[in-house]
Parts: C-alpha cells; sequence; structure tokens
C-alpha cells in the first residue's frame, strides 16, 4: 500500500512558517527603520499637535463604575520584603487588597502644577508621560464590587474599576475549577496613538517598554500583599475577553490593541497546572452582558502610522512560551554581599514615591555596595524564585552595556553585566577584540559584571543617549543590549515584544531601587542605536540595544508644584454595589 503524504497539513505548516518567517522579516524591518540615528531620527511629525493630543485617561460611558476605598497611607512593609520569600500571611481578596494591588501598579500618585499647567504621574512610568497602557482585571464576585465575577477596566484617575462585563456565576464556576481561593486575572492592553502622537514611528516600541514597566508595577503591588503573578501565554482571543473586538463600543474611539494576561494567587497556593485559559473563559466573558463604550481620545483626527499597525499586527501571534531551565542560576546568597533583609524604606513610600530624575547633579556617588545590590536585583534566582523575575518563563534575554561614572572604589568606563552566565562566551565574541572583560575585585560571586574598558564615558554616555545629559550625569547609565534574532528564532516574531517587556521589569527594578537608595533613575527611550552598538564593537544585528536607563542624584524642579493625587474627600470612601 502506498501511503500518500498528507498535502494539506504540510502546506498548512509550510504556509505557518512562511507567515512566520514573514513576520520576523516584518519586525527585522520596523526595528531597522525606527533606530534614532546621530543624523536622523526615525519618522515622526516632528512637532506636537496639541489640536489632537490624546486625552490620557480612557473611560467607558455607561459602564458602571466602583470607586476603590483610597488605602490609608502608612504601610510598614519594608521595602525590601518586597523580594523575600519569607513574607507575611497572603492578603484575602477582597475589595481592599485590590484596591491596594491597583494603588501600587497602576494609579495616580502626585499632580504637579507649573502655570496654567497640570498634569498627574503614576506608579507606573511612561514615555513622554503620555501613558499608552490600559490595565483590566477578571474578578470573582467580591463584596463590595459586584454578586457575579466580572471584566473590570481601572479608571486611575477615580481609582476605579468600571464592569465592562458580568458574567453568570454558573458560568464562572465552571470555568475557574482549577484555580486556587482568592485568584483573579489581570490583562493589559496599549493604545498606540498615545505614543505615536509625540513619537510617530518608533513609538510602538515605547508603548512595549510601558508595558514591561506595568508589568512590573503588578508584580511588585502582588508582592506587597503577599500573592503572585506569573505572565500567561496569551490566547489569540484575548482581545475579545477584554472585549477590544467590539467595534460598537468604540466608535469613533481610539482602539485598544491587547498585550499581555498575567493570574495572581496567594503565594502559599500551589503552581496553576496550566500555562494558558481554556478559549472557553474568552468566549464565555465576550458572550455575557456588556456595559459602556470608550471615550474619543484626540478630539482631532489622528495620523495613522502604518507601520506600528503593520508590526503590531505580525507580533500579534505569539508562540507558548516553555518555562526554562533556572537550575543554573545563582543563589541569592551568591548575589547579595548587603544584609538584603535591612533598610529603612518602606515598600509603600519607595513604590508611590518613584519618579523620573529630570536632571542629575553631575555630583552624587554610591558605594559599590549599592551597586552591586542594584545588579543583583535585576538577576532571576535558582528555579526562577525572585520578584519580578518569577513573572516571567524565559531566561535572560537582555544584558547590560554599563557606563560607570560615579561608584566609589569601581573604576569608572565600560562594563558588561551578563545576565544568563551561558551568554558571556557570544558577548564576549561579539564585542571589541580589545575589551578587558575583567571582574572588578569586590564584585559578589553571583554577578557576572566585567570591565571593559577604564574610560571617563560621561560625555559618551550622554551622546549616544540623544545628546541627554542626564546619562553622564548620574551615577551609571546603560543600554540593554538584547539577544534578539536568537530569541526571535526562537519564540517567534511576537517575542519582539517580550524583550522590550523584559526591557521595561529591569526598568522598573531600576526605579525602585534607586528610589529606595535615596537617589533617582529615569528611563531612556531616546538613544541612538547603532551609535551604541558601535561603542561596545557589536557590528552583528544579533544582538540589539532595545532601552537605555540611567540612575543618579537628581535635581528637583523647584518651580513645579505638588499636589496630593486623590483629593481628600476620597480617603475611605467605598462605594458598596450591593
Ligand atoms: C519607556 C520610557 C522611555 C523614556 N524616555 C525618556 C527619555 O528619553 N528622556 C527622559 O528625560 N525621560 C524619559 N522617560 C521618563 C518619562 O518621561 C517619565 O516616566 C514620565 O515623564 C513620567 O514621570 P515619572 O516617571 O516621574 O512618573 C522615559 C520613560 C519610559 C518609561
Amino acid at each position: 500500500m502506498t501511503i500518500l503524504p498528507d498535502t494539506s497539513a504540510m502546506s498548512q505548516s509550510a504556509k505557518a512558517r512562511d507567515s512566520d518567517q514573514g513576520a520576523e522579516q516584518i519586525v527585522f524591518e520596523y526595528h531597522e527603520r525606527t533606530k534614532h540615528h546621530y543624523h536622523s531620527f526615525a519618522a515622526s511629525s516632528g512637532y506636537m499637535d496639541w489640536a489632537t493630543q490624546p486625552d490620557p485617561f480612557r473611560r467607558y460611558a455607561g459602564a458602571p463604575l466602583v470607586q476603590l476605598p483610597l488605602p490609608k497611607p502608612g504601610r510598614t512593609m519594608p521595602y525590601w520584603q518586597l523580594f523575600s520569600a519569607d513574607r507575611d500571611e497572603p492578603t484575602a481578596l477582597s475589595i481592599e487588597s485590590v484596591s491596594l494591588f491597583f494603588r501600587y501598579s497602576l494609579s495616580l500618585t502626585a499632580w504637579k502644577r507649573f502655570h496654567d499647567n497640570t498634569w498627574s504621574l503614576r506608579a507606573n512610568p511612561s514615555s513622554g508621560n503620555l501613558h499608552p497602557t490600559e490595565g483590566y482585571a477578571l474578578l470573582p464576585a467580591l463584596m463590595g464590587i459586584h454578586d457575579r465575577a466580572g471584566l473590570y477596566h481601572y479608571a486611575p484617575k477615580e481609582h476605579g474599576l468600571e464592569r465592562r462585563a458580568e458574567l453568570e456565576p454558573s458560568v464562572w464556576t465552571a470555568l475557574t475549577t482549577e484555580f486556587p481561593d482568592d485568584s483573579f486575572l489581570v490583562a493589559l492592553s496599549s493604545i498606540h496613538w498615545r505614543e505615536a502622537w509625540k513619537y510617530g514611528e518608533r513609538a510602538f516600541r515605547y508603548c512595549q517598554h510601558d508595558v514591561g514597566h506595568a508589568l512590573g508595577t503588578l508584580r511588585i503591588a502582588a508582592a506587597a500583599l503577599g500573592w503572585k503573578l506569573s505572565l500567561l501565554d496569551p490566547a489569540e482571543n484575548l482581545p475579545q475577553m477584554l472585549g477590544l473586538d467590539r467595534d460598537s463600543d468604540y466608535m469613533g474611539a481610539e482602539r485598544e490593541i491587547s498585550e499581555l494576561l498575567a493570574f495572581v494567587q496567594p503565594l502559599d497556593s500551589t503552581d496553576i497546572p496550566f500555562r494558558s485559559l481554556p478559549d472557553a473563559v474568552a468566549s464565555q466573558v465576550a458572550e455575557s452582558r456588556w456595559h459602556g463604550g470608550a471615550n474619543v481620545l484626540s478630539p482631532a483626527n489622528e495620523v495613522n502610522w502604518q507601520v506600528i499597525d503593520e508590526v503590531s499586527a505580525a507580533t500579534s501571534h505569539p508562540t507558548p512560551l516553555n518555562i526554562e531551565d533556572f537550575s543554573g542560576f545563582p543563589l541569592e546568597a551568591n548575589l547579595f554581599e548587603l544584609p538584603i533583609r535591612s533598610g529603612e524604606s518602606t515598600a509603600e513610600t519607595v513604590i508611590l514615591g518613584r519618579r523620573s530624575a529630570v536632571s542629575m547633579d553631575a555630583s552624587t556617588s554610591i558605594s559599590a555596595a549599592t551597586f552591586y545590590q542594584m545588579l543583583a536585583r535585576l538577576m532571576p534566582t535558582r528555579n526562577n524564585r525572585s520578584v519580578p523575575w518569577d513573572a516571567i518563563p524565559w531566561r535572560p534575554r537582555i544584558h547590560l552595556g554599563l557606563f560607570v561614572h560615579r561608584v566609589d572604589d569601581v573604576a569608572p568606563g565600560l562594563y558588561a553585566f551578563v545576565r544568563d552566565i551561558d551568554k558571556l562566551e557570544p558577548l564576549r565574541q561579539v564585542m571589541r577584540r580589545d575589551f578587558l572583560w575583567q571582574r572588578p575585585p569586590s564584585c559578589p560571586s553571583g554577578l557576572a559584571l566585567y570591565l571593559l574598558k577604564v574610560q571617563d564615558c560621561r560625555a559618551l554616555a550622554a551622546a549616544v543617549s540623544c545628546g541627554q545629559d542626564i546619562a553622564g550625569d548620574g551615577v551609571f547609565s546603560l543600554g540593554m543590549i538584547a539577544d534578539y534574532e536568537n530569541s526571535l528564532s526562537k519564540y517567534g516574531a511576537a517575542f519582539y515584544r517580550n524583550l522590550f517587556w523584559e526591557a521595561g521589569l529591569i526598568g522598573q527594578v531600576l526605579y525602585l531601587e534607586a528610589e529606595a537608595a535615596g537617589i533617582r533613575a529615569t528611563g531612556i527611550g531616546c538613544y541612538f542605536d547603532d551609535a551604541v552598538h558601535e561603542v561596545f564593537g557589536i557590528s552583528s544585528c544579533a544582538w540589539q540595544s532595545l532601552y537605555h536607563f540611567t540612575v543618579g542624584g537628581p535635581v528637583e524642579d523647584k518651580r513645579l508644584i505638588t499636589l496630593p493625587a486623590y483629593a481628600e474627600s476620597r480617603k475611605a470612601h467605598i462605594r458598596r454595589s450591593f
């Protein structure tokens, strides 16, 4: 008997391969064309069109708003405890704990005023303070929120939850049989236009950085409550689950693109036996009762940046991610020299006090021990137990090229910080031949930090960061060098987003560490891509710098008036909906 090949299956897999290669090509081209160069910037409108400035606050008119009770300030949980496995009992899921979760992750933290201009800041930072990221939660029935499970959009200005959809109790019970008690789902989406309004084509990158920062604030907020948070493989139908495909709810309003879905559960509950939700969850939410229509964010016609739509589509079919092997990663004891269960700061003051420095003082220095502690916080530990790295299943794909300016007892110069020791050799191969690759003598054994070249690199760091002085006037600055081509060939084009998320997570940890050390940090999305590669001798496209960061002594802008995030009258206000 002759067995004929199943040509339909073959052509399907060939098609999938071809389409993924096509998608990767779109990503490579997008990345290349959105580089900034000394002689030219990525395409943007080149000016701020104030007539189309997008509203930073999305609302769904007609969706019932549950105002969350503002948590009383003054929580004493120490900052270091956020990162420690030996935490207090998990907090029970309630309107109060959901409120604290969003307060620490996506809420407003202050209003700023200068003359007639007033703007808000949030727990999560954002490129240009434009805040393209929207937050969602799929919550069970909870006293004070609703008597049935529902999908909620988080409204930061109100510190409230807009009920977009509600589920029949029997449907919810059937869907969540495998969920531990007190668990829920959280999701993020992006409104590209908010960033594209100012940054044009490069905006897709910034949206992804912002998602990474927000993933960090969510993971840290969960830690403050004794919860763990893990990224799930996003279902193809995540847009359906979030209602983002409901054309009639976005009449004339800017669309949101779904980004990620994460599972939140008490720290002491057993790990969930799934990496993705059954399709039925999204379809049942989609079929439930929906409320509200999205507001229009720009009063006049927006510009359509087609390459953003293209790269967004090319990165919207994620490959399921394996939980990678972290057994060779260092133990906490090999990473930290300082007693890690010490420090004056509380988690709350660091999380709510986090701010970007707009200018650095060009004089503050830090001790080597503080510097090493900051780097240690950027490392996953053995078997991936450290916060926030336990939220993502992949091994580090981002390594740091550092410009060290003012760290006591650490020579100024260029350094490499290798976050996965298996990448040490590939990085050595790809960087300049004459680099030293010397370990600083006092560096903890678990930190793969290498001096490449002794150099005063203050002017160089500022120059490659689009001439921004903050990169040279701080304590150190850095480029985040991604294992780019390999990662995309392993996990497909959609992993382009994940690389930026990892970069955003690194940035978020640096923001908090700087705040806890009494200094400040700033994300730097504007840098000259290939000029940075040139500094480190990287000529291959396989490795690409995806984000910059600076840490140092801030100079406050004393002209600004700071106002509280929420009016006094909001305090202790709880609206019961049943
Ligand atoms: C992805 C990203 C890129 C950024 N790029 C720059 C930059 O190039 N230069 C700069 O001065 N600030 C930059 N920032 C800082 C933002 O301007 C800052 O986060 C925003 O104004 C909100 O202020 P806050 O961080 O104090 O909340 C960036 C922030 C992010 C998250």
